[in-house]
C-alpha cells in the first residue's frame, strides 16, 4: 500500500527526517512537520522541499510546534484541506532532559512533558475529529525503552515516555470502536541528535552534587547515542519500522512495536507480554475486560 496520507512531527533530523523521506519515496502523500520553518529549521524545510521537487515526491513541509495549540490545529487543518484526508499521524517530535531529577524545577519538568507527552495529546486531539469522520485512521506514537525501564539521570525523559505509553494504551482501547488505531513504537538508543541536544537543568549547583558520576553518565550516554552503527545499529532501523507500521493494513497494527538490539529486544518483549497478560487478568477480574481492545 503506498497511498496513505501521513503527518509526521519533528522531521528536521533523526527518525522523523528518515521516515518522511522513506515514506515519500514509497509513494505516500507525506506532510513533514517542522517547527520554526523560517528560523531554526529553514534549512531542513528547504532541503525537504528541494527533495520533493527533484524526485517528484508528494512531500510537503507543514509548520507545527507540538507545544503550541494554535500551531497544531493550523497544521492539521492545512493537511486535511490540502489532502482531503489524513490516514496516519506519527507523533515523533521529542526531546531529552538529562540530569538528576532533583536538579529540575517543576517548570523544566513541564517542558519535558509538554513536548514528549502533551505534544502527542495536542496533535491527536486535533486530528481525531477528521479521523472519526473518515471512520478510520492511525495514531502512531514514538516511544522509548525508557518508557518501560527507567535509568538514572534520565528520569524526566523516562517518565514522559512512560506517560506517552499509558496514553497510547488508553487511546488504543477507547478509539478502537471508532475504527481508529493507536499504537506505539518503542525504540532503544540509536544514533540521532537527541543525546547531543539533551537539555540540562538550570540549577547547576544541584547538578554539581552528583559530581563525577553524572558527568561520566552523560558522556557515556552521548557517546552511545551518537556512536556508529557498528555498536548499536542505524537510526534507519527505527524509520524502517515506522514505514512498515504505516503500511500495515488497517486493523492489523499491533499495540506495541519494539526496535532494539537482540538482548534488549528479548528482555523488553518478555516484559511487554507479561504486562499485557496482567492487564487482561486485572481487567477481567474487575469485570471490565470487555472494554479492552485486542493488543
Ligand atoms: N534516538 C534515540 O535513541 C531514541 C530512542 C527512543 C525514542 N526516541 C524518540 O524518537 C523521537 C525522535 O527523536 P530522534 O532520536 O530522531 O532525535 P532528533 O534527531 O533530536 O529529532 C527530534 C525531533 O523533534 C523535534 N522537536 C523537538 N521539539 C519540538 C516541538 N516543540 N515541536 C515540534 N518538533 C519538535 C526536533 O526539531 P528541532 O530540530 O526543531 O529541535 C527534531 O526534529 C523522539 O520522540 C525521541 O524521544 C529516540
Amino acid at each position: 500500500m503506498s497511498d496513505s496520507t501521513v503527518l509526521v512531527t519533528g522531521t528536521s533530523t533523526g527518525f522523523g527526517r528518515l521516515t518522511v523521506e522513506a515514506l515519500a519515496r514509497r509513494g505516500h502523500q507525506v506532510f513533514a512537520g517542522l517547527r520554526d520553518v523560517t528560523g531554526r529549521n529553514e534549512r531542513a524545510a528547504a532541503e525537504l522541499t528541494a527533495l520533493a521537487a527533484a524526485e517528484g515526491l508528494r512531500l510537503r513541509v507543514v509548520e507545527i510546534d507540538v507545544t503550541d495549540q494554535d500551531s497544531v490545529e493550523r497544521a492539521v487543518r492545512e493537511v486535511t484541506e490540502a489532502a482531503g484526508r489524513l490516514d496516519v499521524v506519527v507523533n515523533n517530535a521529542g526531546m531529552n532532559f538529562a540530569g538528576p531529577v532533583e536538579a529540575y524545577t517543576a517548570a523544566e519538568a513541564h517542558r519535558q512533558f509538554d513536548v514528549n507527552t502533551l505534544g502527542a495529546l495536542r496533535v491527536n486531539n486535533a486530528a481525531l475529529p477528521y479521523l472519526r469522520a473518515q471512520g478510520h485512521g492511525a495514531l502512531i506514537q514514538v516511544g522509548s525503552l525508557a518508557g518501560w525501564l527507567t535509568p538514572p539521570f534520565n528520569g524526566l525523559y523516562a517518565a514522559s515516555k512512560a506517560a506517552l505509553r499509558s496514553l497510547t494504551e488508553a487511546w488504543h482501547h477507547e478509539l478502537a470502536p471508532y475504527g481508529i488505531e493507536a499504537v506505539i513504537l518503542d525504540a532503544a538508543a540509536y544514533p540521532t541528535n537527541i543525546g547531543a541536544n539533551a537539555a540540562m537543568p538550570a540549577d547547576q549547583q544541584r547538578m554539581a552534587l552528583y559530581g563525577e558520576t553524572m558527568t561520566r553518565f552523560v558522556t557515556d550516554l552521548v557517546a552511545r547515542t551518537t556512536a556508529g552503527a557498528a555498536t548499536i545499529g542505524e537510526a534507519s532501523q527505527v524509520s524502517d519500522a515506522l514505514v512498515a507500521l504505516v503500511e500495515t493494513p488497517h486493523g492489523k497494527r499491533p499495540l506495541q512495536t519494539l526496535v532494539a538490539p537482540p538482548a534488549q529486544y528479548a528482555a523488553v518483549h518478555a516484559l511487554q507480554e507479561q504486562a499485557n497478560a496482567a492487564a487482561r487478568i486485572v481487567a477481567d477480574d474487575m469485570g471490565i475486560g470487555a472494554y479492552l481492545a485486542a493488543r
